[in-house]
């Protein structure tokens, strides 16, 4: 018998364990209940989108694309950057695809980060957050968002503050509260950005699904931001693409290549046959951006609706693809322990909220619920989640 092998995983990562979305994909899987869980889509995308993804499939566009991104692509999202929010951009050098979202905020964490330097965040955050700054050997400095408003405490986020502080990494709209930060709060971030020469990163991957009339504002309009924020978005959400992972990261030139540097050597390159698709989606009419949004606030109304009725106490989303639910009134207050009770229990799955929170107390009753399923999936989970009321 060799030696003992030493435990292989290296303690950066370790403590990160398996992402809770595998995790409670799995027990929906091996329970067959229903994955109101992991955030996407059970319907595809546009056909046209597809159609032009198989296009290229067949049309020869299955090799390694440019490190940066194909040009039709760059210049769709500038072009979508300027439609939106009125911001210009050069697709030679201020548009970067990356693989998915998630890839960018890898690479930018990677590339811009010291050991040792802080990067201010707002819990509960994203899961990839924190293992990507562990993985650049840099600090989170989460800033707790309490509901109902989710509101930023500006005593908290002048707090999180430091002379080591590099960067703010803003998720708005926010997974997994659907909160969309007010013109007030980005504002605040933006004048700690300025007056501490701290950079922004931004992650705006539901930029298209906000709700109730409200308008996305990206964080580098705000003035004195251009210069130093790098905004990530991603395809998969607002087109229902999940699984193709095209994302890309935009801003000044100096930010976007120091993010490539670090993606040269991750991905080297994105999905080739789905860059020219996602080109074609990004200029689809307004008409598609509107009935996606008013076809997923119907769905967020529906599934707020159900867990009401379920006796849950709602905090209504503005954006996103999730409703937050408390289950006090229940007389519950351990989400985790809730969450892998349900699927027996009511035949649903969800997740509790508690794990994207450093301050686990702040997170502790609270579940969360993706709505962006087909009407008669909600419908019958929550005719399912009607039996925790008795
Ligand atoms: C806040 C947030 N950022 C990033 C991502 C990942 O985006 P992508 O699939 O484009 O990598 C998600 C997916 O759920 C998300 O919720």
């Amino acid at each position: 018998m060799g030696a003992p092998v030493r435990a292989p995983l290296t303690s950066r990562l370790a403590g990160f364990g398996t992402t809770i979305f595998a995790e409670m994909s799995a027990l929906a899987a091996s329970t067959g209940a229903i994955n109101l869980g992991q955030g996407f889509p059970d319907t595809d995308g546009p056909e046209e989108v597809i159609e032009a993804a198989v296009e290229a499939m067949r049309g020869g566009c299955n090799q390694y694309p440019p490190g940066s991104g194909i040009p039709a692509l760059r210049a769709a999202i500038a072009a979508h950057q300027r439609r939106f929010y009125g911001i210009e951009l050069d697709a030679d050098g201020e548009v970067l695809v990356t693989t998915g979202a998630t890839e960018a905020i890898a690479a930018a964490l990677l590339a811009l980060c010291e050991p040792g330097d802080e990067v201010v965040t707002f819990e509960p955050y994203y899961d990839s957050y924190a293992a990507c700054i562990a993985l650049a050997d840099a600090r989170r400095r989460p800033v707790t968002l309490r509901p109902p408003e989710y509101a930023i405490d500006p005593d908290a986020l002048a707090a999180a503050f430091s002379p080591r502080t590099r960067l703010v990494l803003l998720n708005s709209p926010h997974n997994p509260t659907g909160k969309v930060f007010t013109g007030d709060e980005l504002e605040l971030v933006a004048a700690h950005c300025r007056e501490r020469d701290v950079l922004a990163v931004t992650d705006e991957v539901y930029e298209h699904l906000v709700f109730d009339g409200r308008e996305h504002v990206p964080l580098s309009t705000l003035p004195g931001m251009a210069d130093r924020t790098l905004t990530i978005s991603s395809s998969g959400k607002t087109f229902s693409l999940t699984g193709w992972k095209i994302g890309w990261a935009t801003g000044p030139r100096a930010l976007v290549s120091a993010v490539q540097a670090a993606k040269q050597f991750l991905t080297f390159v994105s999905g080739a046959p789905f860059q020219p698709a996602i080109a074609h989606a990004l200029g689809l009419p307004d008409a598609y951006f509107e009935s996606f949004r008013a076809g997923l606030q119907a769905k967020r109304d529906r599934l707020c609706a159900g867990l009401e009725a379920a006796g849950l106490e709602v905090l209504p989303p503005a954006g996103t693809y999730f409703v937050t639910a408390d289950i006090r009134p229940l007389g519950e207050d351990d989400g985790h322990a809730f969450c892998l009770a349900l699927p027996e229990r009511a035949g649903v799955v969800a997740v509790p909220t508690v794990v994207f929170y450093d301050d686990k107390s702040a997170g502790r009753p609270l579940v969360r619920f993706a709505f962006c399923k087909r009407d008669e999936v909600i419908d019958e989970a929550a005719a399912r989640l009607a039996r925790l009321s008795g």
